[in-house]
């Protein structure tokens, strides 16, 4: 089966945040599937960098106003398509904005293009290559399912999924003459949202299933509290709606064979992990002692809880444990941390910024990794975390929920416990479960086995892209999902 996967974001060529680990990891997982996948991306400096040897295999004189080829190229396994239009994607700054972090103006028009290509593929295909299937990826990709559905590949079957709903591309009205979309696109059952014009929501009316990457999280989105506005249209087509987790790519996350760590380890051979704890703690500026240390890798925003987690850095100091941040996002939040490292010395180090293989030394010399979200579609560091005997102390909503197994007393008896959870959005929780985690890390038996029983839970792709598979040949009529 061919599919054509529509995304703003793919590792190792750009990447913000999980969905980039996601879109990078599908095309492997999926392979094993008899699916053949190519991803068509946007052509930013970083992707094009990249490329190497491409081919040009579509033209447009004019697309939304300016000149695009797409070129066809392959970066290690992933066969890529990438929208190369110099007017909306040279430029210096993230993939969405500057580096103030101000939103491009014509994101609009630079996603709308996107997902233009992505149908007129699904249509014509390049070069003899015509998908069988579409999967698009967020509200940058979304208005590929419009596009199709108002179109000529309007029977090629098409799939959003939601990584996060907090993101939706909502615009004014004024755009949708300017999209291309015939007029019955505009209405409750097309591209209007709320008066204005929405890419997430046109694609979720358009798509011929839903997904999101956690079975909690395709419950949540169907209340208020984590619909974000979308809940009614949610549970309208839950009939199409499918939670399916995310996995960890295993060529990418394995302490047995890292090379951005200090020292390999495994499940059996733990003692590996000191030598990449004393590298963090010099890398942090922390004190070399046998106190747990506690990590973040995050961006720093508010749906990561990292306000709460700011609040609680004296508590946990006060355990006698340590802590190190990587992060970036929120400048007030940035502040905070690096006031927090002043204040404590040798106790707690930060590090502002995105640095991937940092990333991983701190995985493997880190004792516990917290992430206090208020919501997490899946999250993808808890699971790093659970790879790496680094444990994970999770607020209980989201895939943080599915794939943690809290460490209350029947769990620790029965040796099944791999992490601790508490209730999200709740600074006494948090404090809380930062002090059982002391505890529990005082206790070194109890401690292993969690560690232990984490690295063996099996949380690569293997269940999941055999779950996309089956949703694949059922929209298709081959078998049942
Ligand atoms: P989200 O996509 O919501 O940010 P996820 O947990 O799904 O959350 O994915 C985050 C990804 O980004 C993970 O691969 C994580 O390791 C990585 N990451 C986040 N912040 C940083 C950072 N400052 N430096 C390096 N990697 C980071
Ligand atoms: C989003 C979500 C995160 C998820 C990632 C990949 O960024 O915030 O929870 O893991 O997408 O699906």
């Amino acid at each position: 089966m061919k599919l054509l996967s529509v995304a703003s974001e793919i590792y190792p060529l750009i990447k913000t945040g999980g969905l980039a680990d996601v879109v990078g990891a599908l095309p492997g997982a999926l392979a094993g599937h008899d699916v053949e996948t190519r991803t068509l991306v946007p052509g930013y400096p970083s992707v094009l960098s990249k490329l190497g040897k491409a081919k040009a295999v579509r033209r447009y004189e004019k697309l939304f106003g300016a000149p695009a080829t797409v070129l066809a190229g392959k970066v290690g396994d992933l066969d890529l398509l990438v929208l190369d239009v110099p007017d909306f994607f040279a430029r210096e700054g993230g993939p969405y904005g500057d580096h103030g972090g101000n939103d491009w103006g014509d994101n609009w028009r630079r996603f709308a293009a996107l997902a233009r290509v992505g149908a007129d593929i699904a249509a014509e295909g390049v070069k003899g290559w015509v998908p069988d299937i579409v999967h698009v990826h967020d509200w940058q990709a979304a208005m590929t399912a419009a596009y199709m559905r108002f179109g000529p590949a309007h029977a090629v079957p098409r799939i959003v999924t939601i990584h996060n709903l907090a993101f939706q591309g909502r615009f004014g009205p004024e755009i949708f003459g300017q999209l291309g979309l015939p007029p019955e696109a505009w209405g409750m059952d097309g591209v209007e949202y709320y008066g204005g014009t929405g890419f997430l929501k046109a694609g979720l009316v358009s798509a011929d299933a839903i997904t999101t990457v956690s079975p909690t999280y395709a419950e949540e989105i169907r209340s208020p509290v984590h619909g974000m506005g979308l809940d009614g249209l949610i549970n309208g087509r839950s009939d199409k709606l499918h939670g399916i987790l995310n996995g960890v790519d295993t060529d990418i996350w394995n302490p047995a064979e890292d090379e951005l760590i200090a020292r390999r380890f495994s499940a059996r051979a733990l003692s590996g992990r000191s030598a990449n704890r004393r590298a963090l703690e010099k890398r942090f500026g922390l004190q070399r002692d046998e106190a747990p240390i506690f990590v973040i890798i995050s961006r720093l925003t508010w749906q990561k809880g990292m306000d709460l987690m700011m609040g609680a850095i004296d508590h946990l100091v006060g355990l006698g444990a340590k802590l190190a941040v990587l992060g970036s996002g929120d400048h007030a939040l940035e502040g905070g941390f690096l006031a927090a490292a002043d204040r404590h010395r040798g106790r707690v180090g930060v590090q502002i910024g995105y640095d991937e293989p940092l990333s991983h030394l701190l995985q493997a010399g880190g004792d516990a990794i917290l992430v206090p979200s208020r919501f997490e579609p899946c999250g993808l560091t808890q699971l790093y975390g659970l790879r790496y005997g680094c444990v994970p102390v999770v607020a209980r909503v989201g895939g943080l929920a599915d794939t943690v197994i809290d460490a209350n007393e029947a769990a620790v008896s029965a040796g099944v416990a791999t992490g601790i959870q508490f209730a999200g959005d709740d600074p006494l929780a948090l404090h809380g479960a930062i002090a059982r985690t002391v505890r529990l890390h005082g206790e070194p038996e109890a401690w292993q086995a969690m560690q232990r029983a984490g690295m063996r839970a099996d949380f690569s792709w293997t269940h999941s892209a055999a779950r996309y598979a089956a949703l694949y040949r059922s929209l298709l009529g081959r078998e049942a999902a």
